[in-house]
């Protein structure tokens, strides 16, 4: 495997170096959220509705509010601290937990109960006998399709339209007349989980009036300003502190349910409150990917020229909200197109509150466009990647900028290049490999940056000792993202990495985005990089302008730093270390501070290209991906080490999706069958072929001044139509609807 198409560095910038925390994860010594244990701490466990549309007519607690052990137990009866309105807090649900006797998904919590130990809370909370009013649910995207509707409200995220045409006043509709080639075609993805192997937890203590949770987040602040919120309380009231984060996927972005009422309960009983989540409940109460039918409609000319783009976009939402799938979010900006439509309508069904899962839109989004431009390259008979050529985009039509950077074109080069790609017959079923029908697939991954309106801010120290401190409030959420501030931090003081100290995942820490929208690397990076800058301008200029240093007097543009140390780039001999420095100047820290928006007039996008090959047995239509090449496009690549790591991840995520994945709701009860391991399959290491990642590594500084874009989505992206794509050169089949399980090509 390999992760480059340029030399790798050794050190600096890029240098494949071990994440930080390395070491703590593999002795066992790293600490989650659920591993904190605090002085007289107690433990919450959450009854949760087992019917998924109803009331409840009595809950019984008396037997488990007198088990042993127990210290409270909570429901609906209850008058909970709650202020304001989910909506003023910004809650993720159009409902705060226990608010009251209505139960609109399966999983939704009707209680909580509190003890000594897990033991009693979990044998308590099997004693809450719960009478339900049942309703007849709506379980099915299908059985809403008919009371489909526009969307409005507070969930709709801008820039996402829910039905625009560009240019205004053109007519779709004509246009789809007037092409030579057509396709229209209707595409199916399911519920999908993000599925991360550290189910949420939370641990709540407060002192007075003021709340520390212990939390998996991956957005400390946001957590924090909500949580605040509901509470009633100054922001600074309440801490968060997330440490490492065990996987998330999205679903961490969000403030759901149980760490509010693990807070609540904590002020109910005077005491800590520790809340794991079963895995269950990981799967049923926060956030999946809803749903979503898609019909895509394409006209071409002749020579593949797209003349139009029509995408109908239609997504299970919850009952108690509007939240539309923004999977049109980047039809308009992956080929030129001169006219497009694009709709997003809602159909209410009864399952828990959807959330942003990795690659938000951009992931069922490109799984609808990228199978619909391999099913006009088929009717045009024209290679895939060719027609992806011939319909590049030079700017981002929704804003008529340039892009800061894009080097699409190269990607698709090296990709068809290292994959081979030209070997690829045209006409599906025609390659075997002994029994294996084998087959070919590509697609393109864009994914576009939505800025953040908030400054992200960062702080490094050079110390007296010669080591340095950032301090950012980024977390770990198994990206690499404190060895990226630690390398960013050593690039620009020039303190040697193993001498960067790292505080992060802490509210009282300056703020960033945190990780969410692939803007870690991009936004905290960059305040980073400033605050490193302003740390070794400063002791440059203690330097300078001290008569006992043997930098005194140079100017200082001249003087570089590297090593530990500050010296004359043309005579390097001469210098002096930032602990000799510091010590001559009152043995005090250095400061410098990141404050980072990004002012760009570009449009700011990350892109691949995937290329996949898959082998289908014809006797058992089982589809194995035996070799992927991706190819990416994200600016500088700030550690080809976590690099690669995170775009195998996003390319094992991606083969999930078109495989494997899917919650399974009963049609009639709506509960989901089987919410667990057992029955949601995710790729293990057997399922995985040798994954090939490469990156076109051009620093992009018009974007952000460190040079590096995010990744996080964009390596996901693509993957599942790239697949299906295969499986169609493979078969002769065009399988529309994930995930492509084996009942689906025995035809
Ligand atoms: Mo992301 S889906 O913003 O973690």
């Amino acid at each position: 495997m390999t992760s480059r198409t340029t030399e790798v560095p050794k050190s600096g910038i890029g240098a494949p170096v071990d994440r930080v925390e390395a070491h703590d994860k593999v002795t066992g010594a790293a600490r989650y959220t659920a591993d904190a244990r605090l002085p007289r701490m107690t433990h919450a466990v959450l009854v949760a509705s087992t019917v998924s549309a109803g009331r409840v007519r009595r809950i019984d607690t008396a037997r488990a509010a007198t088990a042993p052990g127990v210290l409270a137990v909570l429901t609906h009866r209850d008058r909970m601290p709650w202020r304001g309105t989910p909506e003023d807090a910004k809650f993720m649900e159009a409902r705060f937990p226990l608010a009251d006797d209505r139960i609109s998904y399966y999983g939704q919590y009707l209680a909580v109960v509190v003890a000594e130990t897990l033991a009693q809370a979990e044998y308590a909370a099997s004693l809450v006998a719960v009478d339900y009013e049942r309703h007849r649910p709506v379980p099915t995207l299908d059985q809403a399709l008919p009371h489909a509707y526009t969307a409005t409200g507070r969930f709709i995220q801008p820039p996402f339209p829910q039905r625009a045409v560009l240019p205004e006043g053109a007519d779709p509709g004509a246009a789809m007349e007037g092409a030579a080639v057509r396709v229209d075609a209707t595409y199916r993805v399911p519920h999908y989980s993000h599925a991360p192997l550290e189910p949420g937890a939370v641990v709540a203590s407060w002192e007075g009036d003021a709340l520390t949770l212990r939390d998996c987040s991956q957005k400390v602040h946001q957590h924090r300003d909500i949580v605040a919120a509901v509470f009633g309380l100054p922001p600074e009231r309440v801490r968060v502190l997330s440490p490492l984060v065990g996987g998330a996927f999205g679903n961490k972005t969000d403030t759901w349910a149980h760490s509010l009422l693990a807070a609540a309960a904590a002020r109910a009983v005077r005491r800590p409150v520790k809340l794991v989540l079963t895995r269950k409940q990981a799967f049923t109460a926060t956030g999946h990917q809803p749903p979503i039918i898609q019909r895509l409609r394409l006209g071409a000319d002749a020579g593949g020229k797209l003349a139009v783009i029509v995408h109908d976009v239609v997504n299970a939402t919850e009952v108690r909200g509007d939240r539309p799938d923004p999977a049109v979010v980047s039809t308009a900006s992956t080929y030129a197109a001169p006219v497009l439509s694009v709709t997003t309508r809602v159909a209410k069904v009864n399952i828990s509150p959807s959330a942003n899962l990795r690659a938000p839109g951009d992931g069922p989004g490109s799984f609808a466009l990228e199978c619909a431009m391999d099913e006009l390259a088929y009717r045009l008979g024209m290679d895939p990647l060719d027609l992806r050529r011939r319909n590049h985009l030079e700017k981002d039509p929704l804003t008529r900028r340039p892009y800061s950077d894009k080097n699409l074109l190269e990607a698709y080069d090296l990709g068809a290049e290292r994959f081979g790609w030209s070997r690829r017959p045209a006409k599906p079923g025609s390659l075997r490999d002994g029994d294996d029908l084998v087959g070919y697939g590509m697609a393109t991954a864009v994914r576009g940056e939505l800025p953040d309106p908030l400054a992200t801010q960062a702080e490094v120290e050079i110390r007296a000792d010669g080591t340095a401190e950032v301090r950012t409030a980024i977390q770990e959420i198994g990206t690499g993202s404190l060895t990226m501030v630690a390398q960013i931090t050593a690039a620009g003081t020039g303190v040697p990495l193993g001498r960067v100290d790292v505080r992060a995942g802490d509210t009282r820490l300056p703020r960033t985005p945190g990780n969410g929208g692939s803007k870690a690397t991009g936004y905290t990076g960059s305040a980073v990089h400033l605050a490193a800058e302003q740390a070794r301008t400063t002791a440059v200029r203690m330097a300078v302008t001290d008569p006992e240093s043997p930098l005194h007097g140079l100017p200082q543009d001249e003087i570089e730093a590297d090593d530990g140390r500050l010296f004359h780039r043309e005579k390097p001999g001469r210098g002096e270390t930032y602990r000799a420095l510091l010590a001559r100047n009152g043995g005090k820290p250095v400061l410098g501070k990141g404050n980072y928006t990004p002012r760009t007039s570009h449009a700011v996008a990350t892109f691949g290209v995937h290329f996949t090959e898959v082998r289908v047995d014809p006797r058992l239509p089982r589809v194995r991906v035996t070799r992927h090449v991706g190819v990416f496009d994200i600016g500088r690549v700030t550690n080809h080490k976590a690099a690669r790591n995170q775009a195998q991840g996003g390319i094992v995520f991606g083969m999930g999706w078109a495989l494997m994945e899917q919650l399974v709701p009963d049609p009639v009860s709506g509960r989901y069958v089987g919410p667990a391991f057992t029955d949601y399959h995710i790729p293990v290491n057997a399922d995985v072929p040798d994954i090939d990642v490469l990156f076109v590594d051009k620093p992009d500084t018009i974007a952000h001044p460190h040079g590096s874009k995010g990744m996080g989505e964009v390596v996901a992206v693509g993957v599942a139509a790239a697949i299906a794509n295969a499986v169609y050169h493979a078969t002769g089949k065009r399988i529309r609807e994930l995930p492509i399980t084996p009942d689906k090509l025995v035809s």
